[in-house]
């Protein structure tokens, strides 16, 4: 579903953001990316959906370079951000819509995803209203239910959980595993370590623009006692 090889990046001459970074998720995987501030998820994550231009390397996304076959492996994947830009002075409904159009969502498809995602969300009562009136966690709902529309084969997602009510992200965890069950797969960063050990077949952790690991829960903590905290705390220790 995913291959990425030998990425590399740097932003300036000084500093090395990736480090010839390899990952292949396959189809029905939830993949979990973690890493401390500034190991390069979010260059990772622009990277893959071609935000960013990498300097060395290549991204398959469901059989489709990024760089040569651009449209087809944009339409193999939903993308949020992690600081999301969002037209403010249009509503809700009309946002989803503009979405579904993209895609090309048939009406029933998104008639009936957009009421059954923003009902679990707890948004539906405010898609008439303007976004510019949406508090964070709203926004980042609605970018969260539109990302949903297409069922696209991937689901990337930088920090999804960030500012999410315990009830939404809840939502998410159960709709990001349901995507999985249905064949697709889900790439996300987080900080939140317990929902990388409760939710994901695999779990990739960066540090210093290298991939340090990426391999199941058990696989990972070999010793059952100890945390994922644990773990990962000792593996990006640079004292
Ligand atoms: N636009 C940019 N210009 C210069 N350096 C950047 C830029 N974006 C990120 N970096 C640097 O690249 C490295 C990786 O950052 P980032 O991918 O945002 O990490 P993460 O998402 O894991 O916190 C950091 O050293 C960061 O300072
Ligand atoms: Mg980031």
């Amino acid at each position: 579903m995913l291959k990425i090889s030998q990425l590399t990046k740097s932003y300036d001459k000084k500093n090395i953001a990736l480090d010839n970074l390899n990952l292949e998720i396959k189809k029905g995987e939830l993949i979990g990316f973690i890493g401390p501030n500034g190991a390069g998820k979010t260059t990772t994550l622009k990277i893959i959906t071609g935000i960013i231009t990498s300097d060395k390397g290549s991204v398959e996304i469901d059989g489709h370079n990024i760089a040569t076959d651009m449209i087809a492996a944009k339409k193999s994947f939903t993308f949020v951000p992690d600081h999301p830009e969002i037209y403010e002075s249009i509503s809700g409904i009309d946002y989803l819509n503009f979405i579904a159009d993209i895609y090309d969502v048939s009406i029933e498809d998104r008639e009936e995803r957009i009421q059954s995602f923003s009902t679990q969300f707890q948004i539906d009562n405010a898609l008439g209203k303007k976004i510019n009136t949406y508090s964070h966690g709203m926004k980042q709902k609605l970018l969260i239910t539109a990302a949903l529309l297409p069922q696209a084969p991937l689901f990337i997602l930088d920090e999804p959980h960030v500012g999410l009510d315990p009830h939404s992200s809840r939502v998410l965890k159960d709709l990001m595993l349901d995507h999985c069950r249905k064949g697709g797969s889900v790439l996300f960063s987080t900080h939140v370590l317990e929902v990388v050990e409760n939710l994901c077949d695999k779990i990739a952790i960066i540090d210093k623009g290298k991939l340090i690991a990426f391999d199941t829960l058990d696989n990972i903590s070999k010793n059952k006692d100890v945390s994922l905290e644990d773990t990962f705390l000792e593996m990006t220790d640079h004292e």
